[in-house]
């Protein structure tokens, strides 16, 4: 594997952080071999950040990620208050003695859906008003989906069509059940927190479950919450600072469990990666696929079940990927898009209309990039039909939409394309996964 940078610099948060344009040329590979540790998981990071600011206490927190999005949570919570005591590169201390407070500045979300739906929850309670903004995607993405649940609590907004900047005004909140059309467990988790600081009890219904970090938190810092099937209940709680250690991120091992599958005669071990079960849907779907994944070393770190993943260049078979699975690999569609291109067989994905609604429209990002690189993709109002198995040629040029995911999947497909492509603004990497071009080095057998 050879990647040619444009501009002559490393991934790293500053490209991000200073807009500097990053495209890379990525070649052919040879065999993936050897041993990675992924990085921390994105998801429960946020949580970790956010909930410990509502602890009145100390509370480390250890392996925590270092995207982009997670530092837009962390700067928040700076600014509502928390004193952020930075131990070494893996672990910090935050301390919410003073928090919350009111912010002396407008709160920046950046590109972070989680960010803003999160932290709407905990802002809508508060005894003082703040807005939040966030960049061109972000702004353009939908609000609604909280808003409508935190008024019938007694939220109140100014906004502009749900979209951001949205204005919060303090209000006392009272509990609601809500009855929630979408699997999602950015809304799951607004609901739950704005319920934290609610009178009564809040309860929360989702057609099929998304994914449980918030649940699993809550459980582990003492909040007053109960769990039935796909309904959560939590009546009004002070949460206990506790240390948490954060399990590598499911959705960046994704890339290389995708990559080592897909180059022949690839075989890597993927080590301290989060396997929760709402979040695992993705080693279910490959292993029906027939794809040889082994995971060893099974345990459980802070309330989260982890495990190394042992993964070998498989002989892949279409599938189908609908119905009450989505929620559970809904970031690794694109990814697993790009898996079904090298399986025999038509792979169909349906009930995924919530990819529209991403960094990017990733149903239509998924099947313009692939296809140009020779896959034979189709796209439906909900989903994307595949048809394996194709040789990707390459000799292209992509686009990553500004989207952290399609930018990785797409090196992904380049590690097999019989010609070199070149992808526009690899930085968008830094916003979930800034080791990545670091790893992919180190289980580049040449
Ligand atoms: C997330 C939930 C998912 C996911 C996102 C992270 C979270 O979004 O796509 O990347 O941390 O709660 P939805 O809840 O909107 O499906």
């Amino acid at each position: 594997m050879k990647i040619i940078f444009f501009c002559n610099q490393f991934a790293n948060k500053n490209s991000l952080l200073s807009n500097k344009n990053m495209d890379i040329i990525v070649n052919k590979t040879n065999p993936l071999k050897g041993q990675i540790t992924i990085p921390a998981d994105k998801s429960i990071t946020h949580r970790a950040f956010m909930f410990s600011a509502l602890t009145k206490g100390k509370m480390k927190v250890s392996n925590y990620s270092k995207g982009a999005d997670c530092l837009s949570t962390l700067q928040i919570i700076k600014h509502l208050g928390c004193n952020v005591e930075y131990i070494d590169d893996n672990n910090l201390i935050i301390d919410s003695t003073n928090a919350i407070k009111a912010p002396d500045i407008n709160l920046n979300c950046g590109n972070s859906g989680t960010t803003v739906r999160l932290i709407s929850g905990i802002l809508a309670s508060q005894n003082f008003n703040s807005k939040l903004f966030g960049d061109e995607s972000l702004s353009k993405r939908p609000m609604k989906r909280i808003i409508t649940p935190l008024e019938l609590m007694g939220a109140k907004f100014k906004h502009n069509d749900y979209k951001l900047p949205l204005e919060i005004f303090g209000s006392e909140l009272h509990g609601i059940d809500y009855v929630s059309h979408l699997a999602s467990a950015q809304v799951k988790s607004c609901i739950l927190l704005a319920g934290l600081n609610a009178q009564g009890v809040t309860s929360f219904t989702e057609p099929f479950k998304s994914r449980n970090h918030t649940e699993l938190m809550f459980q582990y810092l003492g909040a007053n919450i109960n769990i039935e099937k796909n309904m959560v209940t939590v009546k009004k709680s002070q949460l206990n600072p506790v240390d948490i250690t954060v399990c590598g991120d499911i959705s960046s091992a994704a890339f290389f469990i995708v990559a080592a599958l897909i180059v022949p005669d690839s075989e890597i071990l993927i080590k301290n990666v989060g396997i929760n079960p709402t979040r695992s849907g993705i080693i279910d779907i490959l292993k029906s696929m027939n794809a040889d994944i082994e995971l060893i070393n099974e345990r459980t770190v802070s309330n989260e079940k982890v495990a190394d993943i042992l993964v070998k260049y498989s002989n892949l078979k279409c599938t189908s990927i609908q119905g009450e699975i989505i929620p559970r690999l809904i970031d690794e569609i694109p990814i697993l898009a790009l898996a079904a291109t090298q399986a025999e067989g038509t792979t169909v994905i349906k009930d995924a209309q919530d990819l529209r609604n991403k960094e990017a429209d990733r149903i239509s990002a998924v099947k313009t990039e692939l296809n140009k690189l020779g896959a034979n993709i189709e796209e439906t109002s909900d989903g994307l039909i595949i048809h394996g198995k194709t040789s990707l040629y390459g000799n292209s040029e992509i686009n990553c939409y500004h989207d952290h995911r399609i930018a990785m999947s797409a090196f992904t497909a380049g590690l097999i394309c019989k010609k070199p492509i070149k992808i526009n603004q690899f930085q968008w990497v830094n916003i979930s996964f800034p080791e990545f071009l670091d790893l992919f080095h180190r289980i580049n057998y040449m």
